[in-house]
């Protein structure tokens, strides 16, 4: 008997879009070589792929939007305040939640932290596939749990097969599952190997929809490639709720976490973790933390008030600017986007009158923490200058605000709340957008809006 012939498809790592045929380009997004081969499970079309995600429903039927049952079943809270806070306020009954981050950044061990606050009042589930139980039980014993009492009834699984762990959750239903990692799942239907594409796909399409179907919240650990983004395809992210991830490198003294993409709360938030011997623990005065005053004010640092997600966070700038032999000037960023910086540049050349073509620049966010707003323009280009002429800016002085091609100062969001955040830690003097000039003065800063770069280079 002649076997079916496997069906394949082909799918873009980059947007997620899929084709019949491979081909060098992906014609939805324009990016090269990124298609990647996915076979198909036996019998399956590219139709029931759509509706592997979960969202499909039962049959067609149509709802009026007024009619639409809206269940408020309050969020769960992890016991964790700042993982609630990236989440959006806690955990939400039958959402999946991605959580990637480099090896040893404390995925793991924040999840088992969660499972062993929750389980008191909820049946939790942590299926391991990369640690065996022994490991697992080793961390919480590093964590500082008392086996032998509550937090020890925790339920374990080593277990890597999708259908087995689904079919176990079906007859015992935790309201928590936590899955270690994805990249060590399989599922039966397919012959690719474990971590593979299709392999990745279809095992979190099955997730996705038992959650939805049975009101679970699942967390999936997802490992991320050298350039930073979660291995596998970016169709992940598509299928899930809500997407986190460990930001910096594991070294450094504390963990941020990011949410990339919330359906249930604002996209961007941020939560910092300290890594302690027992555990993450919260860090709650995060500005605090990213701050380092110095003994006395130095040439190239500028404190500004960034807003990731809905905090106000203050962070230091910090400029080198060191003459370059040669053509080919490097320009280098951490924490902050390189490209950005080169045109932060151009316009300080052609709007400031003041050239760096012969000059390398490296400019660094303190603390590890990454800048992905454009507030951080102005006190880009103030360190950088503050560098290049070796002269520092006075001591208490905060500044923020975007930078046009023109030339001009254009106002950011929540102005009003990064002045009350500095003026809270001691900030006397800030330089703002003239569009961010609040009505009201505030208390203890002295605040110089400008609405040109050319008045900002002329106030230092
Ligand atoms: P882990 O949570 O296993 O990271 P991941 O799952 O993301 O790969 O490991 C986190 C690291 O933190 C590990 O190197 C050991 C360390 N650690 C502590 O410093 N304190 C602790 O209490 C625990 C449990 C781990
Ligand atoms: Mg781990």
């Amino acid at each position: 008997m002649a076997r079916a012939k496997e069906k394949s498809a082909f799918v873009c790592q980059e947007c997620g879009a899929d084709f019949p045929k491979w081909a060098g380009r992906c014609s939805e997004c324009g990016a090269w070589n990124s298609l990647a081969e996915i076979k198909l499970p036996s019998g399956s079309s590219h139709q029931n792929t759509a509706s592997a995600t979960g969202y499909a429903g039962g049959g067609p039927q149509i709802t009026i939007l007024s009619e639409v049952r809206i269940s408020d079943t309050p969020r769960e809270s992890t016991g964790l305040d700042e993982l609630d806070r990236v989440l959006g306020g806690g955990l939400v009954p039958g959402s999946v939640v991605l959580i990637g981050g480099d090896p040893g950044i404390g995925k793991s061990t924040l999840l088992l932290q969660t499972l062993l606050t929750l389980q008191a009042n909820m049946p939790c589930l942590y299926v391991t596939g990369e640690e065996s139980l022994q490991q697992v039980a080793l961390r919480a014993q590093r964590l500082g749990v008392d086996l032998a009492g509550k937090e020890g009834q925790l339920t374990l699984m080593s277990e890597t097969s999708v259908e087995s762990i689904l079919a176990h959750c079906a007859r015992q239903l935790p309201r928590l599952l936590v899955v270690d990692s994805i990249q060590t799942l399989h599922t039966e239907g397919l012959t690719a190997a474990p971590g593979s594409v299709s392999q990745l796909r279809e095992g979190t399409a099955q997730l996705v929809r038992f959650a939805k179907r049975h009101d679970v919240t699942i967390f999936i650990v997802g490992h991320v490639t050298k350039e930073g983004a979660l291995a596998g395809p970016r169709v992940l992210e598509h299928m899930v709720d809500t997407v986190l991830y460990f930001e910096g490198d594991p070294s450094a003294r504390f963990r941020v976490i990011r949410a990339v993409k919330n359906r249930f709360g604002a996209a961007n938030e941020i939560g910092v973790f300290g890594m302690t011997d027992r555990g993450l623990k919260p860090v709650s005065n995060p500005s605090a933390i990213f701050l380092s005053r110095h003994e006395q004010p130095v040439a190239g640092s500028v404190i500004t008030v960034t807003r990731e997600g809905t905090r106000p966070l203050l962070v230091e700038v910090q400029a080198l600017v060191a003459e370059h032999p040669g053509g080919n000037p490097r320009r280098l960023t951490v924490g902050l986007e390189q490209n950005r910086l080169a045109m932060l540049l151009a316009v300080l050349h052609r709007h400031g009158q003041i050239a760096l073509y012969d000059q390398d620049v490296f400019l660094n966010v303190v603390g590890g923490v990454r800048v992905t707003e454009t507030a951080a323009d102005l006190p880009s280009l103030l360190a950088v200058l503050s560098s290049f002429r070796n002269r520092p800016l006075p001591d208490g002085l905060i500044v923020f605000g975007e930078v046009g091609l023109a030339g001009e100062i254009r106002p950011v969001s929540g102005g009003q709340e990064r002045l009350a955040e500095a003026a809270k830690h001691g900030f006397t003097h800030a330089i703002i957008p003239k569009a961010n000039m609040p009505g009201r003065p505030i208390d203890g800063l002295t605040i110089t809006a400008v609405s040109h770069l050319n008045q900002a280079l002329d106030l230092l």
